[in-house]
């Protein structure tokens, strides 16, 4: 249908008219790739800094199927992670691979494993959400009680990993590591654990030496965690399990009411055996539903525990109902005597109420919260009402004090539900100033997460703390192109550009993996 635009106020009505697509986490920069490519000597503009030697990795969600785009959320898609190799000033290889989870070998045609590690986690869905190297392996990491992956340097994956079987029913999609120790520290959830999270700390061997089993409300969605030099921060927010969606869909109308009791009663409260967990999704049948919606009767809350304490030592402090994906960093210091900690994160006001296909329904903005643990205070403040996600630091300054972090405004996209077309920018925040700047970047560029790398040295106090390159994913529109895009972490104006064979769509995490 043509309309006439007389006026700019038609004009406007007649964008506000434009359909949103059926669902905007499958459409533009979002929309799944349908192939595994492998390209080597890869057409580079700029200058690959030297000191860049090993693979620029991330995971995010690609379904391999066809999906119900009025069902599909976001969070479940399969995981597919891409991977660029850089050596020497050039780019060696892109690779895209996704993680083999039964239900993906299945859509590919590919035989199944002889047996199933059923203790590593649930099986159907796919590592989605992060992937980084650790203790020379490279691993695939969700959350949820859903298994994680080996994957081989080149993307392959090995199997299930359950950390030589210290760690069974799943892992955690954010596990930070110490930049003292190398230790990976994480908070695992899973409606199997009953009413606990597990605080784990894998070595640099990559074996589980410590776990905590920590009591909450109930069964929340806990995404990510603080970690400071002291403490460990949970976050336990009013996005809890929805015992219907794991019900499911095939319980009759009249069995939903008495289903849904019973469910609520047994899921998330009682402790699953492992196995049996992983039974829940051992099947084939790709599950596209997320079982998780926002709670209004669900407490919101914040715990601290000292870093070698144990449940009892957790002391909880109340807030506002609101949901947080990621901190940006956390620290303890003290002030006029008192000892004060400092919580930066990105805050949304509300999660999976009204939709429940992804995180689009509240803009999520870059707060702190400070808790002053001698009194007991908690206060809240907005540090920047920009819309804005994937928070990233220098992680050598990871749980003390830092005064850079970066994160990606976006809007439009999934955040008017695909009404316009998504763009995205760039913030570099400075929290000794308070301020903040945009980086130059192309305006036919938009951009996901952006991990920084800092330039080696033999202590990180020789550089400064911005000192460094940001490194991850970007589409331009103009060019129809994917690009691993290079800044300058200081100017955050381009280094280097590597052009790529195809789209990689915007998804969730990466990290940079150096050479061993
Ligand atoms: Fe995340």
């Amino acid at each position: 249908m043509k309309y006439q635009c007389y006026s700019s106020l038609e004009a406007e009505v007649t964008i506000a008219a434009t359909a949103a697509p059926a669902n905007p986490y499958l459409t533009d920069f979002l929309a799944p790739v349908s192939a595994e490519v492998t390209a080597t000597d890869l057409t580079v503009t700029g200058h690959i800094p030297e000191f860049l030697d090993g693979r620029y990795l991330r995971n995010g969600p690609n379904p391999v199927a066809e999906v119900d785009p009025a069902t599909y959320h976001w969070f479940t898609g399969d995981g597919m992670v891409h991977g660029v190799a850089l050596q020497g000033g050039k780019a060696n290889w892109y690779r895209n691979r996704w993680v083999r989870s039964a239900g993906v070998r299945a859509a590919l045609g590919e035989p199944s494993p002889a047996t199933r590690n059923l203790r590593a986690g649930m099986q159907s869905l796919g590592a989605n959400t992060n992937v980084l190297a650790h203790a020379g392996k490279t691993l695939a990491l969700v959350e949820g009680g859903v298994a994680n992956y080996e994957l081989t340097d080149e993307l392959d994956t090995v199997g299930p990993c359950d950390f030589d079987g210290t760690l069974t029913g799943g892992y955690a999609a954010h596990p930070h590591r110490d930049p003292r120790t190398g230790e990976l520290h994480a908070v695992s959830y899973s409606f199997a654990r009953g009413r606990t999270v597990q605080y784990s700390v894998i070595d640099t061997h990559g074996r589980a030496r410590r776990t905590v089993d920590i009591e909450v409300s109930g069964s929340p969605m806990m995404h990510d965690f603080s970690l400071t030099d002291k403490y460990v921060v949970l976050y336990d927010l009013p996005v809890t399990l929805d015992p219907m969606q794991v019900v499911g869909a095939k319980v009759p109308a009249w069995m939903r009411h008495p289903a849904k009791l019973v469910a609520q009663s047994v899921i998330g409260r009682l402790r699953v055996p492992g196995p049996i967990a992983a039974m829940v999704n051992r099947n084939e049948r790709q599950a596209y539903q997320l079982p998780y919606a926002w709670n209004p009767k669900y407490p919101a809350r914040i715990g601290v525990m000292p870093r070698e304490g144990g449940n009892a030592d957790v002391r909880w402090f109340d807030i506002e109902p609101c949901y947080v994906y990621h901190p940006l960093n956390a620290y303890s210091e003290v002030r006029d005597g008192n000892e004060v900690l400092v919580l930066d994160v990105v805050r949304y006001q509300r999660m999976f109420d009204r939709d429940p296909r992804g995180p689009g329904e509240s803009r999520p903005t870059l707060d702190r919260w400070t808790i002053n643990l001698t009194t007991g205070a908690v206060s809240s403040e907005r540090r920047d009402d920009r819309t804005q996600e994937f928070p990233r630091i220098n992680e050598t300054r990871l749980g003390g004090r830092h005064r850079f972090g970066y994160t990606v405004g976006i809007e439009g996209g999934f955040l008017d539900s695909g009404r316009t077309q998504m763009s995205t920018s760039l913030y570099k925040h400075d929290y000794a100033t308070g301020s903040s700047t945009v980086a130059p970047l192309d305006r036919e560029l938009v951009i996901g997460e952006m991990s920084f790398v800092p330039r080696p040295a033999t202590s990180p106090q020789e550089l400064g703390e911005d000192d460094g390159i940001l490194i991850g994913y970007g589409y331009h529109r103009g060019r129809d192109e994917g690009q691993l895009v290079l800044l300058d972490g200081q100017t955050c104006e381009s280094v280097a550009t590597v052009h790529l064979p195809q789209r990689v769509p915007m998804g969730f995490h990466g990290n940079w993996s150096p050479r061993e």
